[in-house]
């Protein structure tokens, strides 16, 4: 080797090696050192495909090996045996088809955009492909796909303020004071406006363990609105568990490892349509999550056909015996853009008195019970924060069993 060759080489590492080493010294991380961190985040969370969907939405879709997904980089998991079906189903399961409905309201015929384009074969899972816009759209990379801290919502607080500050605004129903093995419903689905970035509007099952404190278990399924987590303002499919209360733990659909998913057709976090029009069509989707009595593990179910995959139940603590409290209905962020109550919609943004076709409904509330029956609740509780932003109402019938309408405009005249 050229002696000079060699030497200006030498100098060149040792040129790179003293910028690597401030950089990685620096206080403040650089621009280049965050995109290190983006970089290898992307790398940890998309996993090669055996093929690529592209939707309509501009989402890209990848098609994984099942046993490739993200739950597997869980130090937990690294020697699990994929259950590829639960073992029990809970009895009395209640077909949505079976109840009569009016002319404009469709069940279960709703897909996800990307079906359009193509699908994922026998053996792999359909991931949403996480972009580096929606990894820099967050607060920081180890805050991407997680929910803010205290966005849970506590029926009779002991502390009210505490509810009110966290900016998160609920119109729920609820049961508790038993143990609960799994809940489902029928879930109106909209597209409500959402007036900043980053507030988001959902609706969704809550399945609560423990009491409110740190280490609060929650697995959440629904759908939502949230252009800080997705870019755009679609409506989504997702799920969230957390085993400590929304700090380390957790994350929503599969931006972390825990939820390990089976179906080869349903993507987390990819866009649902249609959605429902104001006196116009109304669409709904059902939702079951419940534990395998055997196995131990919650499983979650998307209409009347796809069984998604489950949450192990190692992941849990309270979670990992039953659910004390389970929990349906919308949660919006409030941050109180201009001084003001927030514009952001929750449902179709109306009030429950207006009822079908114009306000958001659940309907055929059901939980699981020790027996792993469903079952209609005794008695269902509500709680909002404020009623004349967003309210609730429940009613009981004979086809919709027991429901509420729920929802509102946020800012009005009697919410300023
Ligand atoms: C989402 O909706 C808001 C208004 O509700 C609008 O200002 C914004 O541009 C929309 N964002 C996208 C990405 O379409
Ligand atoms: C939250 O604040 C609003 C307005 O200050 C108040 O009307 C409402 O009662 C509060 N809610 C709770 C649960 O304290």
């Amino acid at each position: 080797m050229d002696y000079r060759n060699g030497h200006r080489r030498m100098a060149l590492f040792l040129v790179c090696l003293a910028v690597l080493i401030s950089l990685s010294c620096a206080t403040r991380p650089s621009i280049s050192r965050q995109k290190l961190q983006v970089d290898k985040h992307l790398k940890r969370l998309n996993k090669s495909p055996i093929k690529t969907i592209e939707s309509p939405d501009g989402d890209i879709i990848d098609c994984v090996p099942i046993s490739q997904q993200p739950a597997f980089d869980h130090p937990f998991l690294k020697d699990h045996k994929i259950q590829t079906r639960p073992s029990y189903h809970p009895e009395g399961l209640f077909d949505d088809n079976k109840v009569s409905k009016g002319p404009k309201q469709r069940s279960n015929l709703m897909t996800q955009l990307f079906h359009m384009n193509g699908k994922c074969s026998e053996g792999s899972i359909p991931i949403r492909r996480t972009k580096k816009e929606d990894v820099l759209r967050a607060s920081s990379v180890k805050r991407y796909g997680k929910k803010k801290h205290r966005s849970i919502p506590k029926p009779r607080s002991a502390d009210p303020d505490l509810i009110n500050q966290s900016g998160h605004q609920h119109a729920i129903a609820y049961v508790e004071g038993d143990k609960y093995y799994g809940a489902k419903a029928t879930i109106n689905v909209w597209e409500p406006k959402i007036q900043q970035p980053n507030e988001f509007s959902l609706s969704q099952i809550w399945v609560l363990g423990g009491s409110f404190g740190e280490d609060l278990n929650s697995i959440e399924a629904g759908w939502q609105v949230s252009p800080d987590l997705y870019g755009d303002n679609n409506t989504r499919l997702f799920t969230y568990w957390t085993s400590d209360a929304y700090q380390a733990t957790g994350c929503y659909n599969l931006l972390c490892s825990g939820f390990i998913q089976v179906n080869s057709e349903v993507a987390m976090g990819a866009s649902i349509s249609p959605v429902s029009a104001f006196r116009n069509s109304q669409y709904d989707i059902s939702i079951l999550v419940w534990k395998d009595p055997k196995e131990g593990h919650w499983w979650m179910q998307f209409g009347n056909d796809y069984v998604l995959g489950y949450w192990p139940s190692f992941l849990f603590s309270y979670l990992a015996d039953s659910a004390s409290m389970i929990e349906w209905g919308g949660e919006v962020v409030n941050s109180e853009p201009d001084g003001q109550h927030t514009a952001t919609q929750m449902g179709s943004g109306r009030f429950p008195e207006e009822g079908f076709g114009k306000a958001s409904y659940f309907r055929n509330i059901h939980v699981v019970d020790s027996t792993n029956n469903l079952k209609s609740p005794k008695e269902l509780g509500t709680f909002t924060e404020q009623s004349n932003c967003y309210d609730v109402q429940t009613g009981n019938n004979e086809d919709w069993g027991h429901y509420f309408y729920y929802g509102g405009p946020g800012r009005n005249p009697n919410c300023p």
